[in-house]
């Protein structure tokens, strides 16, 4: 298949975790992924171990809270491929558990400037070569922690967690963020939603999770593959609350 007809998805924070999985999984797809990474060889290694499964991957340096390294990425992509089809806001940081009253807010703004103004930075920096697609998907990669609805459900399977404001606030805003470039991008036939990947065993947690970084790729592969009647704006996913552990569906903002 020429490149014309090959979806071109770029997945930011790409070389590890549900990332890497997320690249796998559209590259065995079909589509030609931009492997994203902040550190060259790391992104070098990811593209490799790709190739070796079949996967049609390139590497893409990108630090998502560089304005300008962003914008060089965004040039490359243009020169390159011309338009982007998929674009996967998925590299995130996990700082700042420290208990209520007691926050870290060097850890926050630092998980502000990876999570939240981050894939903003990066939408932004892409739309153009998103509106050249034909049908543009982008998925931020969100968490039932961001979710107000699920965290302050008292029948919830998260009322009870306390403490560490960054990262839940981080991805409530993520969010928002998603629901408005959701309608922003609504008439150029794009779909923008938000992933919930679940409790996934990875760095970011120390490997607790309880699900692999493969299970968490599938959220977000579901949401990047979407046909044109599917979901614009809404956040998705695993429901952690669920009697079938593999449950997954809309969850509350
Ligand atoms: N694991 C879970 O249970 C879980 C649940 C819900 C949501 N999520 C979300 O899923 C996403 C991926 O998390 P993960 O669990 O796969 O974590 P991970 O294994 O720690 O991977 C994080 C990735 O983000 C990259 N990254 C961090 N800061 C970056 C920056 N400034 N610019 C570009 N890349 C950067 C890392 O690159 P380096 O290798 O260079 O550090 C790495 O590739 C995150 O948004 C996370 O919040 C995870």
């Amino acid at each position: 298949m020429s490149e014309t007809n090959t979806r071109i998805a770029l997945v930011t924070g790409a070389n590890r975790g549900i990332g890497f999985q997320t690249a796998r999984l559209l590259g065995l797809e079909g589509m030609t992924v931009l492997v994203g990474s902040r550190d060259a060889g790391r992104g070098a290694e990811a593209v490799r171990a790709l190739e070796k499964e079949g996967v049609t991957a390139h590497p893409l340096e990108i630090d998502v809270t560089d304005a300008a390294g962003v914008a060089a990425a965004a040039e490359r992509v243009a020169h390159d491929h011309g338009r982007l089809d998929v674009l996967v806001n998925n590299a995130g940081v996990a700082l700042g558990w420290g208990a209520a009253g007691a926050t870290d807010l060097a850890a926050f703004r630092e998980v502000l400037e990876v999570n939240l103004l981050g894939p903003v930075a990066v939408t932004d920096a892409f739309l153009g070569l998103l509106r050249r697609s034909p049908a543009p998907r982008v998925v931020n990669v969100s968490s039932e922690i961001g979710s107000i609805g699920t965290l302050t459900d008292p029948e919830g399977p998260f009322f009870g967690l306390s403490g560490g404001l960054p990262y839940p606030a981080s991805k409530a805003a993520l969010n928002m963020a998603t629901a408005l470039y959701a309608k922003e991008l609504a008439g150029a036939g794009a779909k923008v939603n938000a992933a919930n990947p679940g409790y996934c065993a990875t760095d970011l947690n120390g490997h607790a999770g309880t699900r692999t970084a493969e299970q968490g790729a599938r959220v977000v592969l579901h949401l990047a593959t979407l046909p044109g009647d599917g979901p614009n704006g809404v956040l998705w996913g695993h429901l952690a609350g669920a009697s079938d552990p593999d449950a997954h569906g809309v969850l509350p903002w």
